[in-house]
């Protein structure tokens, strides 16, 4: 036990967010306090992420900025930029002292204390097969409305430009009784909305001991019999994995909500093909079709890579096809980063940086003009469905929520109950939010 304090900082997707939350209470147990200080702390850890690199730098700035002011705290730096950057981070910055992967996160207390004991730096990159979820136990701290729960990690699919399959490992899958378990406890604590994550969530595979297989559908049925969820959403999905059963839940499953981020990456079969994606673009389209039959009102959200080595003009015009077809209600997007040890490093890329950028602002331009569109749709009407996330605490007038579609709501209301779906009446937007009061 000891009386120091920590401060975590997480730089990556919801998986190392969710991650964080699991280390912050593996140091509580251990007897450390959170601080909100990160000049005050004594132990601090840099939760990192490798996937584009600027995520990857940041960190090694961040530390600068830290040690300059004060060079005695233990900095502990975990996740994806360990495990692909291994011993190097000690050569690239001398203070670090422990360098641990994603995979043995709940071995960071050990660590710290031979740390202490021994005056050593410390490391552990190991792909210890999921040892780690044993290592979660029952949490007591309340919890947001809505909370993500990893049911999958790693990933098998190694598209050309991505680091994930070699730094989260192959793709495994929680049992079925530790997530019901870790749900339960979530909902003891306050939260409505559960989210699945996984790096390719959709691809959840697990036999039990009865030999019986759930995949995803099977075990959002299973966590929807719980009554206290009221929302069900899973992320990330990878499109050929987007199985009949699936789609069909959307339609059929009330809590299983009408909004799916399906990321495409590009618009073009060339370059679908050089990404190792694995579909085409009418195979995309054709999962789109199938989810509309099976549910009408589904809206879709993406990701893209624009500038991935080879890109052409005629390429991107592919891009923003695809768009106008789906129409996507929500995106993320980004000029493409070459990361080390990945196929495309290989592959000579001509097109200038200026070029990219161009093309990255035409297409958030109109991705942007789709979004607020849709949400201008909703002006002036009542939607019946807001889950109300928290209150404003400097003015309790004002209160935080989500549409069934995952649009922020921003609403003026008196003694709204935190968890609650209610009717909002909508007044304004913009391409992001809407904003409305409650509507009797
Ligand atoms: N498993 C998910 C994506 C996980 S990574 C899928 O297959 O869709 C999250 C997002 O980061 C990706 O969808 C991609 O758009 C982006 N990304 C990954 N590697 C990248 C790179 N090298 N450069 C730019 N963006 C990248
Ligand atoms: Fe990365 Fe592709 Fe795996 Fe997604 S499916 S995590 S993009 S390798
Ligand atoms: Fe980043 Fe690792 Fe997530 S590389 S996106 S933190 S899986």
């Amino acid at each position: 036990m000891t009386n120091k304090s920590f401060f975590i900082k997480s730089y990556g997707c919801q998986m190392n967010e969710y991650d964080s939350e699991k280390i912050t209470s593996l140091l509580l147990k251990d007897g450390y306090s959170n601080s909100n200080d990160i000049n005050e702390a004594d132990l601090i850890v840099f939760n990192t992420c490798n996937i584009r690199d600027k995520a990857a730098q940041k960190v090694y700035s961040d530390i600068g900025r830290v040690t300059k002011k004060n060079s005695d705290k233990t900095i502990a730096l975990v996740g994806c930029v360990a495990q692909a950057e291994n011993e190097e981070i000690f050569k690239k910055n001398k203070y670090v002292d422990i360098v641990l992967g994603p995979q043995s996160y709940h071995l960071l207390p050990k660590m710290i204390d031979a740390h202490n004991e021994y005056q050593k730096k410390q490391i552990n990159t190991d792909f210890i097969i999921n040892e780690k979820f044993d290592f979660i136990h029952e949490e007591k701290s309340p919890k947001g409305v809505s909370s993500y729960i990893t049911i999958q990690e790693g990933c098998d699919k190694f598209c050309a430009f991505c680091v994930v399959p070699f730094t989260r490992g192959p793709e495994y899958s929680r049992s079925v009784i530790n997530i019901v378990e870790e749900t339960k406890s979530l909902l003891n604590r306050g939260t409505r909305e559960i989210v699945l994550l996984g790096q390719n969530v959709n691809a959840y595979s697990y036999t039990d001991e009865r030999s019986m297989t759930y995949n995803i559908s099977k075990l959002i049925d299973e966590i929807s019999k719980l009554d206290d969820v009221k929302r069900i959403r899973y992320t990330t999905s990878h499109p050929n994995n987007m199985d009949h059963e699936l789609m069909r839940l959307h339609g059929s499953n009330e809590k299983l909500m009408p909004f799916l981020h399906l990321p495409v990456q590009s618009g073009s079969n060339e370059i679908l093909k050089n990404m190792n994606r694995k579909y085409t673009v009418d195979e995309y389209k054709k999962i789109i079709d199938n989810l509309k039959d099976c549910c009408p009102n589904i809206e879709i959200s993406s990701d893209f890579i624009i500038g991935f080595p080879g890109e052409t003009e005629k390429d991107f015009q592919e891009t923003l096809n695809l768009i106008d077809y789906v129409q996507f209600k929500q995106s993320y997007s980004f000029i493409y980063s070459e990361r080390p040890g990945t196929k495309a490093a290989t592959i000579e890329d001509i097109t200038p940086i200026e070029e990219k950028k161009n093309r990255l602002s035409i297409l958030q331009k109109k991705l942007e003009g789709i979004q607020l569109k849709f949400n201008t749709s909703f002006c002036n009407t009542n939607i019946s469905n807001v889950l109300i996330e928290n209150q404003s605490q400097s003015n309790p007038e004002y209160y935080f929520g989500r549409s069934t579609f995952l649009q922020p709501v921003y609403v003026k209301a008196k003694n709204l109950v935190v968890g609650d779906i209610v009717p909002i009446g909508i007044e304004t937007c913009n391409h992001k939010s809407l904003y409305g009061t409650i509507s009797h």
